[in-house]
């Protein structure tokens, strides 16, 4: 059942290839620069004339709204505001029928995410749904919605779920820009020709694992670990402090790496290592210099890179190849590694990887 790996976490990290590749059939056409959305179809009219999208999720699916955020923004040039369903659904929240939320949930079942879309539906916004499990409370009362077909996750950490989410976050704001004429044909062939590939970068960068192993023995007795990035990364960062807490119980924090300077910076000395996301895109100068801040602080450094990086590898106590891509793309790569990086040192803590204390896979109480 967990085809050949020890833990379903590990089977369900290596199966995501074969994951975003499902999430992906049928829906981009990369020689014609098209994304068809079937689930979305009858709401094209209302996608190329909204004013502002809710999205709304808990834990790593928010994570994968923060996501979402940059690629819609960036791409169909729609304002996007991300929140935690928790906070978003006990504050009164502004939501007229212009709106559309969207809620992002693996299970489809979690409670918060559940009432703050019933909320926005009561307000009388349109919503939608980007779940996992098939026929779910969410996607059941959504008015349109994208499934991530991943498959079933049965690790209570997200892994392939999260990424798959971010794939559909990715078509969805290419669908957008599509719809409304925000990126050019040539540019949304360029970028489906490469988003159609990244099955293959994940499997390269899964190729790493052996390192990733030696690193995670270094830092497995670490009582703390900062991880950060800009812009899409910084997300993705997020997510790399949540795997790592989960799942080996070691206080981690994920950080936009420019707020380093404004607090967390005084943590900083030999015993804090920082994970950082220094790929070679628009503000891989700025992050040279936030490494260089721990570096001088004596703070151990861990960079996930673009392959033949030799800038980086100079200040860097261990550095992480990832192959390069447009930066687009660089979550669905960058997560990788952090995912492995927090199988290993939770394995080698002697936790149970995929069942952490105090976690239920679906959370359906409030
Ligand atoms: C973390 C994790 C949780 C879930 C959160 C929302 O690895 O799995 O943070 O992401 O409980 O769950 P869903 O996506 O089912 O709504």
């Amino acid at each position: 059942e967990k085809g050949g790996f020890d833990h379903f976490m590990m089977k369900e990290i290596y199966e995501q290839p074969r994951s975003i590749r499902d999430c992906m059939r049928g829906r981009i056409y990369p020689q014609q620069g098209r994304v068809q959305l079937g689930g979305l179809k009858e709401y094209a009219e209302k996608l190329k004339n909204i004013d502002r999208i809710i999205i709304v999720a808990c834990g790593t699916s928010w994570h994968a709204g923060l996501v979402g955020e940059y690629l819609i923004e960036e791409y169909g040039r729609v304002p996007v505001e991300v929140e935690y369903a928790s906070e978003f659904r006990y504050r009164n929240p502004i939501i007229s029928e212009k709106d559309l939320v969207i809620a992002i949930s693996q299970s489809g079942e979690t409670a918060d995410t559940m009432a703050a879309l019933e909320l926005a539906k009561d307000k009388g916004a349109t919503i939608f749904g980007i779940c996992n499990v098939v026929g779910a409370s969410i996607p059941r009362i959504t008015d349109a919605g994208v499934y991530t077909h991943a498959g079933p996750e049965i690790g209570v950490a997200s892994t392939k779920a999260f990424t798959a989410q971010v794939t559909v976050l990715t078509l969805i704001a290419l669908y957008i820009a599509q719809i409304k004429g925000t990126v050019s044909q040539s540019k949304l062939i360029t970028l489906l020709t490469e988003l159609n590939e990244i099955p293959d970068l994940i499997e390269q960068a899964l190729k790493h694992n052996e390192e990733i192993k030696t690193i995670a023995a270094k830092f497995k007795d670490a009582r703390n670990f900062l991880f950060l990035g800009r812009g899409s990364a910084f997300p993705v960062a997020l997510e790399g402090a949540l795997k790592l807490k989960e799942i080996s119980y070691i206080h981690a924090e994920g950080y936009p790496a420019a707020e380093m300077k404004h607090g967390p910076i005084a943590l900083i000395d030999e015993e804090m290592p920082v994970v950082f996301i220094a790929t070679k895109h628009s503000s891989y100068e700025k992050v040279i210099s936030n490494i260089q801040e721990v570096k001088a602080r004596r703070g151990q450094v861990i960079a996930i890179v673009t392959e033949g990086d030799t800038e980086v590898k100079k200040m860097a106590d261990y550095v992480i190849e990832i192959p390069q891509t447009d930066e687009a793309f660089l979550p669905l790569l960058a997560t990788i590694p952090l995912q492995l990086l927090a199988y290993h040192i939770a394995l080698m803590r002697g936790c149970n990887v995929d069942q952490p204390r105090n976690l239920a896979k679906s959370v359906t109480v409030e």
